[in-house]
């Protein structure tokens, strides 16, 4: 090692460290043109002031969904003063009225008065004023599911939007939703599904090559030259790869750069990488965990507990918990087991046939760590 490996105290392998920030919007944004294209399509309608169509944007964590909602958001933004935009992130604003009152602040600048008013009042008075300034309404509702844990939102919150013109004639509002999997949609109702006939926008894994791509642009932006090697950049990838969700690529770029940062070192090591992925890994687990519904989340937890369970003693277990029925533990098994956190076997012993075994595919404290977390 010569000296001019060392880091200087008050030197840095960051060039911009903003670019490696998870909410950070990209001018470069790739592989993403058919999604963009059929959502400019969708809501291009609203610049002409007319009636948008409305969208659903699905497709697992980390491929870019809110993104591409923001830079098309954004542009609506800068270039048509008759579009009001309004994006709710229903992890935050998981209420009908949190929801109204986000939309509210954005039209006029303050909050709602929050003592004692009722969601109807509000939403009139967006209505209002979009039907007196002739404006186009945009909302994009992120992480929709949120909205269904609390009972009733979902479908109030939706009605309210997607009949507002029968109710109010001349208000033009456009929804988008954005899921991870059209199953989030379960608690919506009849009434709300024969109104609800979004655009299906889907939003696919990344494959190796996408993922190279657009951390080799972040890398540029966010680090000095030859900060990390190709080899480790490949390293990288193939941690992505296993999950497709690109978050973690960034997170580990950021957490090996603070790694060699800590040895005092200009270059990214092996070991960097490595230690980085420990924390790394879990962002992914614990954020899927995290947009899981309550009984799922209770489920993964008694599976996650005992490692390995039959799936006859799970249901009891599950049913005193919840007191639901086997209709929606079978599906919450399936669903588990399609985000690729269970296993659902079929074993040939026992003598009354096959008996489905049940187990955690992460390590029961991983999953009880996220658990606790979200
Ligand atoms: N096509 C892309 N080009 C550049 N960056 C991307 C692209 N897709 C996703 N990202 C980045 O990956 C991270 C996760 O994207 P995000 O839009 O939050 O995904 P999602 O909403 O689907 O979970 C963000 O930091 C985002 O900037
Ligand atoms: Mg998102």
């Amino acid at each position: 090692m010569t000296d001019n490996d060392i880091l200087l105290w008050d030197e840095t392998l960051f060039k911009d460290l903003s670019v490696l920030e998870p909410d950070y919007l990209p001018e470069y944004f790739p592989h993403r043109d058919s999604q963009l294209d059929a959502l400019k399509f969708a809501l291009k309608p609203a610049l002409r002031s007319v009636r948008p169509l409305n969208c659903l944007l699905v497709g697992p964590p980390g491929t870019g969904k809110t993104s591409a909602v923001m830079k098309i958001f954004k542009e609506v933004e800068a270039h048509a003063p008759n579009v009001v935009v309004v994006k709710v992130n229903c992890q935050i604003d998981s209420t009908r009225f949190a929801v109204i009152s986000r939309i509210y602040r954005k039209i006029f600048g303050i909050s709602p008065p929050n003592s004692g008013i009722a969601f109807r009042k509000i939403f009139e008075k967006v209505v209002n004023f979009l039907i007196s300034s002739e404006k186009v309404l945009l909302v994009a509702l992120d992480d929709l599911n949120y909205l269904c844990y609390e009972g009733g939102h979902t479908n109030e919150v939706m009605y309210s939007l997607l009949r507002a013109h029968e109710q109010y004639p001349g208000v033009k509002i456009g929804i988008t939703g954005i899921v991870n999997d059209t199953s989030d949609l379960y608690c919506i109702d009849s009434r709300v599904n024969s109104i609800f006939l979004p655009e299906e926008i889907p939003f696919p894994k990344y494959e190796n090559a996408e993922i190279l791509d657009i951390l080799k642009d972040r890398i540029k932006y966010g680090f000095y030259p030859k900060v990390i090697s190709d080899e480790l950049l490949k390293l990288v990838v193939s941690y992505v790869e296993k999950t497709g969700d690109l978050r973690i690529g960034i997170d580990l770029l950021k957490r090996s750069g603070f790694n060699a940062e800590r040895r005092g070192n200009r270059t990214i090591s092996y070991e960097d990488v490595e230690k980085a992925y420990e924390a790394s890994k879990l962002l992914h687990l614990c954020r899927g965990i995290s947009l899981l519904s309550y009984p799922e989340k209770r489920l993964l937890e008694l599976i996650a507990r005992k490692g390995e369970i039959h799936a006859g003693e799970l249901y009891k277990s599950f049913h005193e918990l919840t007191h639901l029925g086997y209709t929606r533990f079978y599906g919450i098994v399936n669903r588990l087991q399609m985000l690729n956190y269970v296993d659902a076997d079929f074993s040939g012993k026992g003598q009354r046939g096959r008996t489905r075994i049940i187990k955690t595919k992460y390590e029961t404290e991983d999953i009880l760590n996220c658990l606790e977390r979200s």
